[in-house]
């Protein structure tokens, strides 16, 4: 994962440092929220949240901001790591991380609004029912007028680190499911419109404001409503599952395009077909159909 990162860093002249473009784009969402609010405490659920590296960077960043942090991690050996980094840092209270699925979410922290909800670099790693849990929840939870939401995450993997089951979905691939999701909830489209980061990987990240969001009154009676939330927590699994077996599709013909540019017109010895076909198993197929992103119903 230190390599992935890396690979997203900039370099900061004016503070002579190395910084990730995740945390730069965090460190001005919380600078604008400051300057809107005047608030000095911030509520904060992260999604995902790891170890904790990204609150130690924005605790540094802001040592005059309060924050409340709230976290839900599946691994209990990271959580744990994280409830340690908070409980180190001066200006974090109320840490509380959650450990299990992102269905948790549905019935943790209901009766809390937060002014800053999280997802890093954790997309690519969610199951199809996850990904919608993500998106309502995350809608569901964030504080209705001056609150954001941060999505980010990477355009592809590096394939030097395999990681059977991820599906990092590319800019356009970002771009249409936020498209879908403006369709489904009457959402303006450019307000679901990601930022790309063209660093050697590549990367995007969606930052949403409370008050854009409900100024939808379909996204509003959806969030009060469990019938409509369900209704939609369904639309949202058919779409992004049909969308990972267009991606599965679409990489297998790419593969076999790649493959006939090594051979291009001869017919194929024996030996040829058998290469071809160890590419298909142990390469990108695996990778992409034998995810168990499909194996739902
Ligand atoms: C690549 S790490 C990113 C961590 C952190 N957000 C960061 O940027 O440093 C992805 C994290 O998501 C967690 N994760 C993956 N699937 C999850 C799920 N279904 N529910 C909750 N957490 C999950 C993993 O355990 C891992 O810690």
């Amino acid at each position: 994962m230190g390599g992935r990162l890396d690979t997203l860093s900039v370099y900061n002249f004016e503070q002579n440092s190395r910084s990730l473009v995740q945390d730069s784009s965090l460190k001005t969402i919380i600078q604008t929220w400051i300057a809107e609010t005047g608030q000095n405490t911030l509520n904060w659920l992260d999604i995902c949240c790891g170890d904790g590296r990204i609150l130690i960077e924005i605790a540094q960043g802001f040592p005059d901001l309060q924050i409340n942090f709230h976290g839900l991690e599946l691994e209990r050996n990271i959580a744990k790591r994280a409830e340690i980094n908070a409980a180190s840092l001066k200006n974090v209270t109320h840490n509380q991380i959650k450990i299990g699925e992102l269905s948790l979410l549905q019935n943790s922290f209901t009766d809390l609004k937060f002014d800053l909800i999280t997802n890093i670099n954790s997309i690519h790693e969610l199951g199809i029912p996850e990904i919608s849990y993500l998106i309502l929840e995350s809608f569901k939870k964030l504080e209705k007028k001056n609150g954001y939401l941060f999505l980010f995450d990477l355009c592809s993997l590096p394939y030097d680190e395999p990681e059977p089951g991820a599906v990092p979905w590319d800019y356009p691939e970002a771009c249409s499911f936020f498209n879908k999701l403006s369709e489904i909830f009457d959402i303006p489209k450019e307000n679901l419109k990601p930022n790309h980061h063209r660093s050697t990987i590549g990367a995007w990240h969606l930052s949403i404001k409370g008050m854009v969001l409900y100024r939808s009154s379909k996204l509003a009676t959806t969030l009060e409503n469990i019938e409509n939330s369900e209704k939609h927590h369904k639309t949202f699994i058919k779409f992004i599952k049909d969308f990972i077996e267009e991606k599965k599709t679409e990489t297998d013909r790419s593969i076999k395009l790649t493959i006939r540019r090594f051979y291009p017109t001869k017919p194929l010895s024996e030996s040829e077909m058998k290469e071809i076909q160890n590419l298909l198993d142990n390469g990108f197929r695996i990778f992409w159909s034998c995810h168990e992103q499909l194996r739902i119903n």
